[in-house]
């Protein structure tokens, strides 16, 4: 079991009060930075993240009825409880608002063939900032997972079961996201990175230890809101799928990069960016994952600068906010920076050395005061564990 964490104590405590009676048990799961490898998931690529220590907690006890109750503990205080749903009647479509995030996660390991329509009592407790691009989503369904599997008594490898909490979300949820954020949430383990592979389902933790090299990475949360479940985000997978089809090839993984330049003069125009972007992002995450396995970590800087520009003027993805974090940080002596996640909003990493630290805050501040933009939260990431049973 993994220690208990204040989210998880908090849980707790909610379901007593809500339930007049002590959860069976308590699960967590992390929020998650990208280090490096992005929009490259769904195109059979490589990732790279570590997970947060910011964590969301369930409290849960089975039901005999059916029924699913869903509560959430907001940063107030206060109980936010969901409709109650029949698990045995659950159809994608049918739950709005956050709701369908936990109701589509029982849906799913319903369809799965996992023992789930006796019904559960979930209260969600968390701190994982919401809508940040850390992944709260991602880390309340695989919180949500490991408790209806844990009281169902089912143990299943954490690969499958990042993918059937990717089904609740594409297919429930309406999100048409990668499984980048679940394997990390599910998948991550303390100190280390994770290198996954997407094709062969492989993770590999990777030792990441940045205050060893005297370095940090911050964590910029821009405030500007992001949403995957809108068109962006499926409109450049659309084009990832195009573009392999045209090239006949199962996925953009599959394009060779000292090939690059004859490839992307068979496409039309207007995918060759999301292509050189896919392509190059994939050898960023190996040229990273080389240079972390042998302690070169201050080298990772400029393929995280890399990463930033790809996705900015290929495939399009920044915004005002994530680039003034990028540039601000990079003015004031960070070694590179990147937006993380799907973009348009969300957060920005940092790699700083570490004696560079208050410089580097002052200037994103000041970047964001001077444009009148909201006041961004800043905070150093250590990799954290991932997600298991508080209690
Ligand atoms: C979001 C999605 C992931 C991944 C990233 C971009 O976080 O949930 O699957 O595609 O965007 O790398």
């Amino acid at each position: 079991m993994t220690k208990v964490t204040a989210p998880a104590a908090k849980a707790a405590e909610a379901f007593q009060r809500l339930h007049e009676r002590a959860p069976e048990g308590v699960w967590s799961a992390p929020g998650r930075v990208n280090l490096i490898g992005e929009h490259t998931d769904y195109n059979d690529g490589y990732v790279l993240p570590f997970a947060l220590p910011h964590r969301i907690a369930v409290a849960a006890s089975p039901r005999t009825d059916g029924v699913l109750t869903v509560s959430t503990l907001g940063d107030d205080g206060g109980v936010q409880s969901a409709d109650p749903a029949v698990v045995a009647d659950l159809v994608p479509g049918t739950v709005k608002g956050w709701a369908a995030y936990p109701s589509g996660v029982a849906w799913a390991l319903r369809e799965q063939g996992v023992p789930v329509t006796g019904g559960a009592d979930l209260v969600i407790a968390g701190d994982v900032p919401a809508g940040a691009g850390l992944s709260s989503s991602h880390a309340l369904e695989c919180a949500v997972a490991l408790a209806l599997l844990g009281l169902a008594g089912v143990d299943a490898e954490r690969t499958d079961i990042a993918r059937w909490v990717q089904r609740s979300e594409n297919d429930f949820v309406g999100a048409p996201t990668g499984i980048l954020d679940q394997t990390a949430s599910l998948c991550c383990i303390e100190a280390h990175a994770l290198f996954y592979d997407v094709r062969s389902g492989k993770p590999e933790q990777v030792a990441f230890d940045a205050a060893a090299s005297g370095l940090e990475v911050l964590v910029i949360d821009t405030r500007a809101s992001h949403t995957h479940v809108d068109g962006g985000y499926g409109a450049r997978r659309a084009g990832c799928e195009r573009a392999a089809a045209i090239l006949g090839v199962p996925a953009l993984r599959d394009v060779d990069s000292a090939e690059l330049d004859d490839t992307l003069v068979r496409l039309p125009e207007e995918l060759r960016p999301l292509v050189r972007h896919v392509v190059t992002e994939n050898d960023r995450v190996l040229r990273t994952v080389e240079l972390l396995r042998t302690g070169k970590l201050a080298d990772v800087g400029p393929l995280l600068s890399a990463s930033h520009a790809s996705l900015r003027d290929d495939y399009r993805v920044s915004c005002l906010e994530l680039d003034i974090a990028v540039d601000s940080a990079m003015a004031a002596g960070a070694l590179g920076a990147r937006m993380v996640g799907g973009g348009f909003g969300g957060s920005a990493i940092a790699l700083v050395p570490v004696e560079r630290h208050g410089e580097v805050e002052r200037s994103v501040l000041a970047g964001f005061a001077s444009r009148s933009l909201a006041r961004p939260r800043l905070f150093t990431a250590v990799p954290s564990a991932g997600a298991g049973r508080d209690r």
